[in-house]
């Protein structure tokens, strides 16, 4: 068994910076990570970081266009954070040698994004996120900080108490994808998952492939409640036959959206009088597809995206890197053609409930980034703010879970009795019901994901209390057998097929533009797809580089996120941010200032509510209506 002091899941962004600050305190740190960090998809950010850095600039203006860029579901403590660190984490960064664009004079550039009343987004040409992850990387080889890489972590070690609260997390398991192993990571302060985002859940995304939402689902599983799943982004300008983003950066420069008829139709329609393209990622998303529907998109599928009045000098030195994926990806010079644009899943706003701190209800186990839910973007993220969150809040995860005081939190996590709770809440599904995932534990059986339910675990009556090392090793023993019997079946379905159909589902009916009719069918293929996982197999029984079978444990992931997904929006019958509902056109204050949460219940998953905090350290953010 490995055993190190602090734990970090995942190598991107919030990972590494959670190792740097974890040993930074004296902790002994490892990363254990599926890729390669420099591989990770923080390395196809491509925008920037928003750091209020400038003269004329300040964090309250960054923290207040955040909060109306969340529709006023972001939590005050957890937003005013972000906007107050992220000047410092920017600098440090800088001084670790990231190479930032510069102005003639040599300060560092920012450029606007959307939804920000100041250029505040710092940004390294239209790579951003590479020069991250290779600047943050060569700080955890500098520190010597041990990195599993290719060791795929597929179940967290975790007591079973009845109450998730009472839980503690003591190490997970991993899978060595080179060889086959399956082995115990011990952790004796904690571990903080960082495992990015779940974009494989659709089928036309921004995200990686490695983005299957790993490290949201074996929390969830392990009884972390999810926080608002339901609100999912969908970048503007992606690349229509591969969903390969196209950097904001573009429009921050000047870049123009135009429909088929040649009209700019953020202003021509009057989707955005003020802001025009660079209006909130939601809004843009929103009129391209109106654009499309009404018979305005270019082959009924895309808008276009025009650099060429840039000119080429300012094209190749601030967005040279979007010249080559438009040529290598979709065959089109953007210095002489525009850019075919639609839009594609991108992040997701929910996640795992976490405090300032990055703690979740379960004692000693942390989250960050994308994979969290602290709440900074609430139902809709501004562009720019992905990077900073990484850093912010991967440096505090990893600070506290080396032992660091970082003082009382002031949002709570877990189950309150203050909260207001949602049994039989007026949903039109009751979110018991769908899965089946209850039925499969309901004899005391094992789940597919290996995993087994709470009372079943505990074999003692529940007297006994197991040690760190008993609750890894068993975790291990879980995994031993899924694996086992995964290889060793030699018939049933292959997880690409349920794969393809739960993508296409949710890229059908959970999209931009939702309503009931269609989110009760994705539940339904959910469930179809779900029943169908229970005869998985893997044809290939190689323990070499199998990535069939990795891709059929996240298949299990994809599923219970899939449902998190759809159940929240199913119950939210408003319109807030990027959750559109055709028959709920407004947005409900008095009914739905509230975080949508899904805890996992062995298999039966919860709703409840619990409160969003406006109160900032200042002042109240009063909710306003949203115009750009
Ligand atoms: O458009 C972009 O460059 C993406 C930035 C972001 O998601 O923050």
């Amino acid at each position: 068994m490995h055993e190190h002091d602090v734990l970090v899941i995942g190598g991107g962004g919030a990972g590494l910076r959670a190792a740097i600050a974890a040993q930074e305190e004296g902790a002994d740190v490892a990363i254990v990570t599926k890729l390669h960090p420099v591989r990770s998809h923080t390395g196809a950010a491509e925008g920037g970081i928003n750091a209020a850095i400038r003269e004329g600039d300040s964090w309250d203006l960054h923290a207040y266009d955040t909060m109306k860029g969340s529709d006023y579901l972001g939590d005050a403590p957890a937003i005013e954070t972000l906007a107050q660190d992220s000047p410092e984490e920017t600098i440090q960064l800088e001084h670790w040698g990231m190479p930032f664009s510069r102005e003639d004079d040599g300060t560092v550039s920012q450029r606007p994004f959307g939804g920000l009343s100041f250029p505040r987004t710092t940004y390294a040409g239209a790579e951003t996120g590479h020069h991250l992850l290779h600047t943050m990387y060569e700080q955890v080889v500098k520190r010597g900080i041990q990195v599993y890489d290719e060791w795929y972590v597929s179940e967290l070690a975790v007591t079973d108490e009845d109450d998730p609260s009472e839980r503690t997390c003591h190490g997970v398991v991993g899978y060595d994808i080179k060889t086959g192993q399956v082995e115990g990571f011990k952790a004796r302060n904690g571990v903080i998952l960082a495992t990015g985002g779940l974009g494989q859940v659709y089928d036309h995304t921004t995200n990686a492939v490695a983005n299957t939402g790993d490290g949201a689902a074996m929390a969830y599983r392990a009884g972390v409640p999810l926080e608002d799943m339901e609100f999912i982004q969908f970048h503007p300008t992606t690349l229509p036959s591969t969903g390969v983003l196209i950097s904001e950066g573009v429009r921050g420069e000047g870049g123009i959206l135009y429909n088929a008829e040649g009209e700019r139709f953020m202003f021509e329609y009057g989707y955005a009088n003020n802001d025009g393209e660079l209006a909130s990622r939601d809004v843009v998303s929103r009129a391209e597809l109106t654009e499309i529907n009404e018979g305005r998109g270019v082959e009924d599928e895309y808008v276009y995206l025009d650099m060429r009045h840039l000119g080429e000098e300012r094209i190749t030195d601030r967005l040279e890197n979007i010249l080559h994926l438009a040529r290598d990806f979709e065959g089109v010079d953007g210095l002489e053609e525009p850019m075919p644009v639609k839009p594609g899943q991108h992040y997701a706003m929910g996640g795992i409930e976490t405090n300032e701190h990055g703690q979740t209800c379960i004692d000693g186990l942390y989250a960050a980034g994308e994979c969290a839910c602290v709440s900074v973007h609430g139902s809709n993220r501004l562009g720019g703010n992905a990077l900073p969150e990484l850093i912010v809040f991967g440096a505090r995860a990893g600070r506290h879970a080396a032992g660091t005081d970082l003082g009382e939190p002031e949002i709570a996590t877990g189950r309150d009795e203050e909260f207001e709770r949602e049994d039989g809440l007026d949903t039109p599904v009751d979110p018991g019901a769908v899965g089946g995932a209850s039925d499969a534990v309901a004899d005391g059986g094992e789940r597919t994901d290996g995993s087994r339910s709470s009372s079943d675990a505990r074999s003692d009556g529940g007297t006994a209390v197991a040690s760190a090392d008993d609750v890894v090793q068993r975790a291990v023993e879980n995994q031993r057998t899924r694996i086992d019997r995964l290889l060793n079946e030699d018939s049933g379905v292959q997880q690409a097929e349920l794969r393809e159909k739960l993508q296409k589902s949710m890229t059908q009916n959970v999209n931009v533009f939702r309503n009931e009719e269609g989110l009760k069918t994705a539940l339904e293929d959910i469930r179809e797809v779900r029943e169908r996982y229970e005869d998985v197999y893997v044809d290939d029984p190689s323990r070499t580089f199998n990535t069939d079978l990795i891709h059929t444990i996240e298949m299990q992931n994809l599923l219970d996120l899939a449902e998190a997904i759809t159940l929240g929006a199913l119950a939210r019958d408003e319109f807030r941010g990027a959750h559109w509902r055709q028959e709920h056109q407004e947005r409900k204050d008095d009914e739905w200032l509230k975080h949508t949460m899904l805890a996992w219940n062995d298999g039966s998953p919860e709703l409840y509510y619990k409160p969003v905090i406006l109160e900032g350290e200042e002042d109240t953010y009063e909710p306003k209506v949203r115009s750009y």
